[in-house]
């Protein structure tokens, strides 16, 4: 089925909630749909083109004057299982927690870390989505797409989408210029638990035995506690990425701010956090009109109703300003700005 529409407002396509509109907007859930709608409209191509999934990780700042492809190709098939292994293909327009929800109940093992990341399957390989230790890239067997410049369908194996912190091919080489349709993902039957993130083992404790249930579950409430839920308040999960520096720098501003949380990458970079650095300059809690700083996890820019998209674009520079100025450190965007 597909959808084709003209100066559509994306409303409600996008977390933030933010009111643009989308000059052309073409939906489809089957992919020889893409197929045909590119091969009977060449002139398709000379429009600037956006891929747009759950609408979960971007902040439109003005109308997107272009084509926006909406890729919702539903379905949770099993394609190949041994006694270790089970192998799913999950459609692009599947909502994400769903299917988390459905892999933890039918008992396969590996993602149940990812419980409740909002977004739609077809976004989770392109910024390579991570929590709790867990980064799904470690779980993708294929990625199945359409790729704009060659007019054709391709299959990539996960070990080439160069996939690495909140980043993947798709973000560089292939930004704009593929659609995912499908991924596969590659499951375990024996579940081998990494519950070393923060308090996530104490959480599941609380709750009895450590099984895939339990893990969801807790998962479940340390995200409640900390992140807005997007039904109550707009907004689009850490707008930050965590920056990456040298050890040497990490060292450096710990002598300065003892209190400093630093997490090591390898043996050259340490991952600093974000949401630590932004509530030490004091935006925690803050408010401006209808753009925010979540009350409780200062890497969570909100909208608490209509600010516009340039609105938390704004207050998101002068966060970066003033992180740059009291720690020497460059945040960059963990959501996609357009
Ligand atoms: N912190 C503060 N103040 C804050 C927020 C955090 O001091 O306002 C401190 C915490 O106390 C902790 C450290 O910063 O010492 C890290 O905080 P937390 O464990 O909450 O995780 P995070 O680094 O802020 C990352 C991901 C989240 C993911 C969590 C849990 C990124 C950009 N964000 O956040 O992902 O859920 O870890 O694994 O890597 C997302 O990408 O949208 C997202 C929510």
């Amino acid at each position: 089925m597909i959808r084709f529409l003209e100066n559509f407002s994306l409303k409600q396509n996008n977390t933030f909630n933010i009111n643009v509109l989308a000059k052309y907007y073409f939906e489809f859930t089957e992919p020889s749909e893409l197929d045909l709608f590119f091969q009977s409209n060449k002139i398709w191509k000379d429009e600037k083109i956006f891929i747009l999934g759950g609408g979960s990780n971007l902040l439109f700042t003005r109308n997107f004057n272009g084509l926006i492809i909406h890729p919702n190709v539903p379905g949770i098939n099993v394609i190949n299982e041994d006694r270790q292994n089970i192998w799913i293909e999950v459609g692009a327009g599947e909502e994400w927690d769903e299917f988390v929800q459905h892999c933890v109940f039918s008992e396969f093992a590996g993602i149940e870390n990812l419980s409740l990341i909002p977004g739609k399957v077809g976004a989770v390989p392109i910024q390579n989505i991570g929590a709790y230790g867990c980064e799904i890239g470690n779980f993708i067997e294929t990625v199945n797409g359409y790729n704009l410049e060659k007019n054709e369908v391709f299959e990539l194996p996960g070990s080439l989408c160069k996939f690495g912190y909140r980043d993947s091919i798709f973000k560089n080489e292939f930004k704009g210029k593929v659609i995912v349709n499908s991924v596969v993902f590659k499951l375990e039957k024996f579940p081998e638990f990494d519950l070393s993130y923060g308090t996530l083992e104490k959480e599941v404790k609380k709750l009895g035995d450590i099984n895939l249930r339990n893990v969801r579950q807790a998962v479940i409430n340390i995200r409640s506690v900390k992140l807005p839920d997007v039904k109550e308040i707009s907004n689009a999960g850490s707008f930050f990425k965590n920056p990456v520096v040298e050890v040497l720098t990490g060292k450096k501003l710990r002598k300065e701010f003892p209190d400093i949380p630093l997490y090591s990458v390898d043996k050259k970079y340490t991952k600093l956090a974000a949401g630590w650095l932004i509530e030490q300059c004091g935006w925690k809690g803050y408010r401006e009109g209808d753009a925010g700083v979540h009350e409780k996890q200062a890497l969570v820019l909100v909208n608490y109703g209509n600010a516009t998209g340039s609105e938390i674009f704004q207050l998101s520079e002068k966060i970066k300003k003033s992180v740059f100025e009291k720690f020497g450190v460059v945040l960059e965007p963990e959501v996609n700005v357009i």
